[in-house]
């Protein structure tokens, strides 16, 4: 079979294989037990809606030949017509919208929403989960319609821990609490229907990816393939972990996929430690575990890790794998189980994990018609609804990185020129992992449509043909653009051309002439409004703009979906007061001598390693984590919080559930002592003031910083806790933060376990700052003392 990582952007390939499944998709969604085709079927127990999920799965599992087993094992798993089984295709795609699907006919659209690096911005848990929902609703549709399956593949939860990482867009930034949150927000909204509704049946399964450590792509000649990422226990438990176990715990997610590299000298496929020890057995996993698109053949074909094609088949289900996207399972398994290299015990509780999957979306209930989504379809998709929901996470998301002299917001009554290779970007606003959009609204348009109408000119020039802006030969009509208007807006950055799957960047620099354009057409325009605006998932170096005076405002757009140049136009008009704070720092591009394969979050003073993230990186960055500007000023202040509490003894923490070293399980711990981590939670209350003289939302971030911060290996600081308000000018809203001594205030040992330093930590939100004491209990104390 062609490699299917060798068609780039595997979705050109699935797209061509869901429309071979699907074929005939008029007659309808096909279903098992459907009665109408094969009354036989009644008398099979798996068909029996009365009986448990359990019951059903284990019967239809014994009737299964080994041959219809390992067929079940792939991605594109064959229908069993003797049991009335239809074919189902497992790979969808949701991560900012309904995506690798056949789009057409009846569906040929679904609404695309900023990718999640954006969304992310706007610390704002509610939007995630109502993302969430939407994704969901138009999926069902796609179900109803008989296009596409209900299993997706998202969301993309691993740490970008570096900025020249080509998926940046699809994550949720450097954080492990936002992106722990993200994940637990976005995939319940994904999977949980309406809790009025009086289905039990998930509305969606999600899936939690690419478990771990995985954020090299393709840089200087190593690719993820190929990649063996060198990591910690510390690393893992305090970074590439965290929303991953939030995802299963938090989100209830049903699903995750392992990566394509290797950890520690074990590809994560192939990891039983990870994938049954700490996914399945300590965060309870309740669902499938999928790889990545021939991840399996990777162990084999690329590295050689396993020596022969049954050698891989074994090493991934005896790891733990269920589904392998891709066909060595369905190819080599049989072979495998006949050498002895796996049991067949294991086939059968991969395709039963499987099976219990497709019934708990309903698909063994009878016709999805008659059941609780059925009556999704294309009524339920582009709504206008889902359509301003895309508008309003942009609006949330983007950051204003620099407004000097408040030249935000423009007048609706300038003429202006709007200049630069995504001044009238559409698909590139999309990211990747992108659908057919419901509609596009391009920077350019947001401001026509959204500017005063008749009463301004608003003039484009695109100044380079494209991002990569090579020639320089439209730069001067850009200049003499620029020099008749009263206002310059840039709309300047990146496109999948730079970042992308497979494609890491080198630099952290504008593109060709990019920067080139940009001085000139400030420098053509001087003395009036210059607005630059980057459109970009990873960060780029814009110092030369920061420090420029010319340049009075920078923001930043992520790619903001199908209706991001409104979002742009109406914060650049001032009808919305942005709030959007980066997920991510900015870095100069001195950063890129760092190697790009080196995993370690800590700072190594030896080897002049900085560090990486807001959490261990003290060097220089140019925005950095939790930055963004308003149109007013907020003023914050402690309102209530303790000034001392008395932690969990040390034994009560590892015993937390929430405990990220999977150790803890050969420890004896009672439930008395699970719980005491979850009942020593406490409130910080939070006053925010609005001083300025407009309406704006506000996101309160929380951070910590223990008392051994920046050295031997603890963070800096590191964020506890978020949540956003909006405030009325002039107005204050007081914010309630619910903190957990074990979960937010911990720090990871070397040993991977987290525990509560005794000592002062200092909270802070902006310029406020709160001294809190934790004291040792009185158990470890007692303990401490003997030992003295
Ligand atoms: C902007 O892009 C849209 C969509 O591709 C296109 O229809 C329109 O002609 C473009 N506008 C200008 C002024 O080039
Ligand atoms: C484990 O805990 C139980 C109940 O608290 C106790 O009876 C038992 O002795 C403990 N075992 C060990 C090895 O500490």
């Amino acid at each position: 079979m062609a490699r299917i990582r060798e068609a780039v952007g595997a979705g050109t390939l699935v797209m061509v294989m869901l429309l071979g499944m699907f074929h005939g998709a008029e007659a309808g969604v096909e279903y098992a037990c459907n009665f109408d085709k094969d009354a036989s079927l009644k008398t099979m127990a798996f068909c029996d809606t009365s009986k448990a999920d359990d019951v059903r799965v284990k019967d239809l599992v014994s009737r299964m030949t080994m041959e219809e087993k390992v067929s079940q094992l792939v991605n594109t798993a064959v229908g069993i017509p003797r049991l009335g089984i239809p074919a189902y295709q497992w790979w969808q795609e949701g991560l900012h919208g309904v995506a690798h699907v056949p789009f057409g006919g009846a569906l040929p659209r679904a609404t695309s929403f900023p990718l999640p690096i954006l969304t992310t911005a706007s610390f704002n848990k509610d939007l995630w989960n109502q993302i969430g929902q939407v994704v969901s609703t138009e999926a069902r549709a796609f179900y109803n319609e008989g296009l596409a399956g209900l299993t997706y593949w998202s969301p993309v939860i691993n740490i970008a821990r570096d900025p020249r990482w080509g998926r940046i867009q699809e994550t949720s930034g450097e954080d492990p609490t936002t992106t722990s949150s993200y994940a637990a927000y976005f995939v319940r909204g994904m999977q949980e229907g309406d809790p009025a509704s009086s289905s039990k049946r998930l509305k969606l399964s999600a899936c939690c990816k690419h478990f771990t450590a995985y954020d090299v792509d393709n840089w200087e000649g190593v690719d993820r393939y190929h990649f063996d990422a060198k990591v910690t226990e510390q690393d893992l438990a305090d970074t590439y972990n965290p929303p991953f176990r939030s995802c299963v715990q938090d989100g209830r997610s049903t699903s995750l996929m392992c990566s394509y590299n290797k950890v520690n000298g074990v590809p994560t496929c192939a990891n039983h430690d990870f994938l049954v020890n700490t996914v399945r057995n300590t965060w309870g996993l309740d669902g499938y575990i999928v790889s990545d698109c021939d991840s399996v053949m990777v162990m084999h074909e690329s590295t050689n890790y396993s020596p022969t094609t049954e050698d891989a088949a074994a090493d991934a289900l005896n790891a733990g794998l269920d589904l392998n996207c891709g066909d060595y399972l369905a190819s080599y398994t049989e072979a495998a189980v006949q050498m002895g290299k796996v049991k067949e015990g294991r086939v059968d509780s991969a395709v039963s994990n499987l099976f219990t999957l497709r019934m708990r979306l309903g698909m063994f209930d009878g016709s999805p018609s008659n059941q609780g989504f059925g009556n999704l379809g294309a009524a339920d998709v582009c709504t206008p609804a889902h359509q301003e929901l895309a508008v309003e996470a942009a609006r949330l998301g983007i950051v204003m990185l620099k407004n000097d002299g408040n030249t935000l917001p423009l007048a609706k009554s300038n003429n202006l020129a709007v200049i630069g290779p995504n001044a009238n970007a559409t698909h590139t606003m999309l990211g990747n992992y992108e659908g057919v959009p419901c509609q596009y609204i391009t920077p350019y348009q947001g401001l026509v449509q959204f500017g005063s109408g008749d009463h301004n000119k608003v003039w484009l020039s695109q100044g380079c043909i494209s991002t990569a802006c090579q020639h320089d030969d439209l730069i001067q009509s850009a200049v003499e653009t620029a020099s008749k208007a009263d206002a310059v807006i840039l709309v300047m950055g990146l496109s999948q051309v730079h970042e992308s799957e497979a494609l890491d960047r080198t630099s952290l620099l504008l593109p060709g002439n990019q920067q080139t354009l940009i001085n000139q057409v400030a420098e053509a325009a001087a003395g009036r409004p210059v607005v630059l605006v980057i459109m970009s998932g990873g960060p780029v170096d814009i110092a030369f703009a920061k420090n420029d005076k010319r340049i009075q405002s920078i923001l930043w757009v992520g790619y903001p979906g199908q209706s991001g140049g409104q979002a742009m136009a109406e914060i650049i008009f001032g009808d919305h007061n942005p709030s959007g704070k980066l997920p991510m720092s900015w870095y100069p591009e001195s950063y890129t001598k760092i190697s790009m394969t080196n995993m370690a979050m800590r700072p190594d003073a030896s080897s002049n390693y900085p560090g990486r993230t807001y959490r261990f990186y003290t060097g220089e960055t140019i925005y950095s984590f939790g930055y963004g500007l308003s149109f007013t000023s907020f003023k914050h202040s402690f309102a209530v919080a303790p000034a001392s509490l008395t932690a969990p003894s040390v034994h009560e923490q590892l015993c937390d559930p929430h405990q990220p070293s999977s150790q803890t399980a050969t420890l004896n711990c009672s439930k008395a002592k699970q719980e005491m981590c979850a009942l020593s939670n406490f409130e910080v209350h939070v006053d925010v003031e609005n001083a300025g003289a407009v309406r704006g939302r506000h996101t309160v971030l929380l951070f910590f910083t223990p008392p051994s911060a920046g050295r031997n290996g603890t963070p800096v600081k590191e964020l506890a806790a978020f949540e956003s308000v909006i405030v009325e000018a002039g107005q204050q809203q007081r914010v309630v933060l619910s903190l957990n001594p074990c979960r937010h205030l911990g720090t990871v040992k070397e040993d991977g376990t987290r525990v509560v330093e005794a000592g002062n930590h200092l909270l802070s939100v902006g310029d406020a700052s709160h001294s809190l004491t934790v004291l040792s209990s009185l158990e470890d104390a007692a303990i401490a003392s003997a030992g003295d």
